[in-house]
């Protein structure tokens, strides 16, 4: 029915068996510095949570003797991460390191001595200098999707600055022992586990990675990782499969991604490359669906073009048909062999296809009666865009080649029909097809994920979409 392949396309050139990528995502240093922000965001929450728990108890103090106190409602005002930093560790994943943080917290005191006397107060602590550093490996999980893990943590605090109100000042120095104790031990019992917890809240939006992304009824596209990330000294990289596969009937095609490397940009904060591998991909399961194939009558030809699909306009290149078949109108079934050559060349992308063009005269009773097969080699140039979470395709015409296969009216002269063809292919075939490509077919993407002022360069072997993300809460 529907010529839908097209912007699929592409090369033969099979490397090694089935370990290349079909597409690579590319996270930039510009990337990592936007989900620095964000993670950020998440762990100042999280560290709010933290709790400082009341405590109590009795210390011999000269030359009072017993002194009964407790610290209680302590709770935390305000935390500040001024400073952070994620960098890319090679081979390993990134480090978040967190300088200069600090909280303030806000607390009772209470105390009772020589058996009756009573006083109360309150206090505020200044933590300073809290520094976190933590290392996060990146990996892939059992569904091939990118998963991140705290694979160590370490926290400190530079100093803790109590000041108390109310009381005598002797109490001071009984407290500000209790304090500080109690303070970094409930920081370094709390903090690491805080930020393992907002490391590991990350990966429920890797797991929304779309590794099997429904394109029609015919089609899906694989998007998992072949191989683990790869972390260098200024990006990390993801290799995903890219490839087209018939829903429910995955058949391996006879060709396999090359190996393709991408140019070291650092404008954007995700490249997403596709080789001509992910459309040649779809190229193959679209001709094995046997969807690429499409009927051509004249109610599809635009009302103002000359040519029309009857025996009489056909008839003026071939006479034949005018006599055998006077006043009928015609049917062509345009139908493609083998799978599309797709070829990704800087500034441009074209695809080959050779098919069959098949035409009928439609009798009265709607019986066809077959008039000539023509082998028709056409070759089309596409714009690829992206659009919302998709990429898109617009084919022209470059190039076509008729030669005769089988005629049923006698011999005749091929080329009298390029014209007609040409406009048909024009006028019909080819905004069949562009509509088809405009639908889109999803790129790899995570939920919630918006690409921002998306461009796209078409390189050798691959095409490149540069673009920045937002993501919606
Ligand atoms: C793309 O390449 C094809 C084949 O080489 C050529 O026919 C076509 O004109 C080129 N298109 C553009 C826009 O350069
Ligand atoms: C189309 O047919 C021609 C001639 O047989 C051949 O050279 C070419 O490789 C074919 N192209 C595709 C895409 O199959
Ligand atoms: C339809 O009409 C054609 C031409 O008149 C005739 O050859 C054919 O047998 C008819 N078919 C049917 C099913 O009536």
């Amino acid at each position: 029915m529907i010529l839908s392949w097209c912007l699929v396309l592409v090369t033969f050139t099979s490397t090694t068996f089935g370990t290349n990528p079909g597409v690579q995502v590319r996270l930039t240093q510009k990337g990592l510095e936007y989900g620095r922000q964000l993670g950020i965001t998440s762990l100042q929450q999280k560290l709010g949570s933290v709790t400082i728990p009341d405590f109590s108890g009795s210390q011999s103090v000269s030359p009072i003797g017993n002194v009964k106190y407790s610290l209680t409602n302590i709770n935390l005002v305000n935390v500040g991460l001024p400073k952070s930093a994620l960098d890319l560790v090679p081979g390993t994943g990134v480090r978040l390191s967190i300088g200069d943080a600090f909280m303030n917290l806000h607390g009772d005191w209470r105390v009772k001595y020589l058996y009756v006397i009573k006083d109360s107060g309150s206090f505020d602590v200044n933590v300073n200098g809290l520094s976190i550093t933590t290392s996060i490996a990146v990996s892939s999980d059992e569904t091939g999707r990118p998963a991140v893990d705290v694979a160590n943590c370490a926290a400190s605090v530079a100093s803790a600055d109590v000041k108390f109100h109310g009381g005598a000042s002797w109490l001071y120095n009984l407290f500000s022992k209790f304090i500080d104790k109690a303070l970094r031990d409930a920081l370094q019992e709390q903090i690491c586990p805080l930020v393992v917890k907002a490391v590991a809240d990350l990966n429920p939006t890797l797991r929304t990675l779309n590794v099997l992304a429904k394109v029609d009824k015919y089609a899906e596209i694989e998007y998992s990782m072949v191989s683990s990330p790869i972390v260098t000294a200024s990006s990390l990289d993801l290799s995903l499969k890219g490839e087209f596969y018939n829903i429910g009937k995955h058949r391996e095609p006879p060709f396999s991604p090359a190996a393709f490397s991408l140019p070291p940009q650092t404008d954007n904060m995700v490249y997403i490359a596709l080789s001509a591998f992910t459309p040649s991909s779809a190229g193959f399961v679209y001709n094995k669906a046997g969807v690429m194939s499409l009927y051509i009558t004249d109610d599809m030809v635009p009302k103002e073009s000359p040519v029309r699909l009857n025996t009489n306009t056909f008839g003026v290149f071939i006479p034949q048909i005018k006599k055998q078949f006077p006043g009928l109108m015609m049917k062509l079934l345009l139908k493609t062999l083998d799978n599309p050559t797709i070829t990704f060349q800087p500034k441009n992308a074209t695809v080959e296809v050779n098919g069959t063009m098949t035409a009928y005269a439609v009798q009265p009773n709607g019986t066809l009666s077959p008039l000539f097969v023509l082998n028709m080699e056409s070759s089309v140039s596409s714009d690829v865009f992206v659009s919302g979470l998709n990429f898109a395709g617009r084919v022209s015409l470059n190039r076509m080649k008729l030669t005769l296969a089988t005629s049923y009216v006698g011999l005749f002269q091929v080329s009298t029909l390029n014209s007609i063809f040409q406009t048909v292919l024009k006028v019909v075939v080819i905004p069949v097809v562009n509509v088809q490509l405009a639908k889109g077919y999803p790129l790899p993407a995570l939920g919630k994920m918006n690409l921002v002022n998306p461009q796209v360069q078409m390189m050798k072997d691959y095409m490149l979409i540069g673009t920045d993300v937002t993501f919606t809460a």
